[in-house]
């Protein structure tokens, strides 16, 4: 048994699931839960908000420590909020999905979301501990995090839950866009999408949600139980 909280690092790509398991897993097993990828988008809207030109690394970079985002962090509700607004759905629109790919590559826009990362995950650490997804949390956020996982699933298989969870009906052009980031996220020299060293893989295709939660929680309290 263990005294302190655990940190459970899911990475993967866009619509693998990793948001609808990583909620399941840390409501199941009492933990809080961040996503990253929201935290990114938050950023991004404030950006375009401002005015900022997104294509313009240097003026994303200079503006990339003023908007003070606030992640709210239980799983049955997460919530975020920039500068005081709530923009849980703002982050979703069309315009935002567009532009988050070129302002998460830029260097102090990362080294600014980490340090608001690592914060969340040392608050959580003082209790039962945290789930946390996105991209680089397995190898840049949490490196030392006990339970690992990269999630993927087939781009088409991907693309028809996308579309469902963004309520659009366009299978072909979702697909296309979720191709465009995956290859954006892997390709990009800061923290790319990867799969960190000590990660299980798991293709979450054949399998229905809950049966990738019931996966996820026994591997997690397999870690625990050896901990
Ligand atoms: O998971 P998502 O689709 O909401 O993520 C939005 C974008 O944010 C995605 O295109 C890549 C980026 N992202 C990132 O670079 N690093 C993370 N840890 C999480 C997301």
């Amino acid at each position: 048994t263990r005294t302190t909280g655990i940190v459970v690092a899911v990475d993967g790509t866009s619509g693998s699931g990793k948001s609808s398991t990583c909620r399941g897993v840390a409501v199941r097993l009492g933990l809080r839960y961040l996503d990253t990828g929201a935290m990114y988008r938050a950023m991004t809207w404030w950006m375009l908000e401002q005015g900022v030109d997104v294509h313009d690394p240097a003026a994303v970079a200079a503006r990339s420590g003023e908007p003070v985002i606030d992640s709210g962090t239980d799983p049955a509700g997460p919530t975020i909020h920039v500068d005081g607004h709530d923009v849980g759905a703002a982050i979703r629109t069309e315009q935002v999905t567009g532009s988050v790919s070129p302002v998460s590559t830029v260097p102090e826009v990362r080294t600014r979301l980490v340090e608001l990362q690592r914060a969340e995950i040392a608050a959580a650490l003082e209790g039962a501990g945290i789930v946390v997804e996105g991209r680089d949390i397995g190898s840049v956020v949490a490196p030392e995090a006990p339970v690992k996982l990269y999630l993927t699933a087939d781009p088409a298989a991907r693309a028809r839950r996308r579309a469902a969870e963004e309520g659009g009906t366009d299978v072909a052009a979702v697909e296309k866009s979720l191709r465009g980031r995956d290859e954006i996220d892997s390709g990009r020299a800061v923290s790319p999408l990867t799969m960190a060293e000590g990660a299980v893989h798991l293709d979450t295709t054949p399998y229905t949600l809950e049966e990738v939660v019931d996966l996820v929680v026994g591997l997690v309290e397999a870690v625990e139980a050896h901990a």
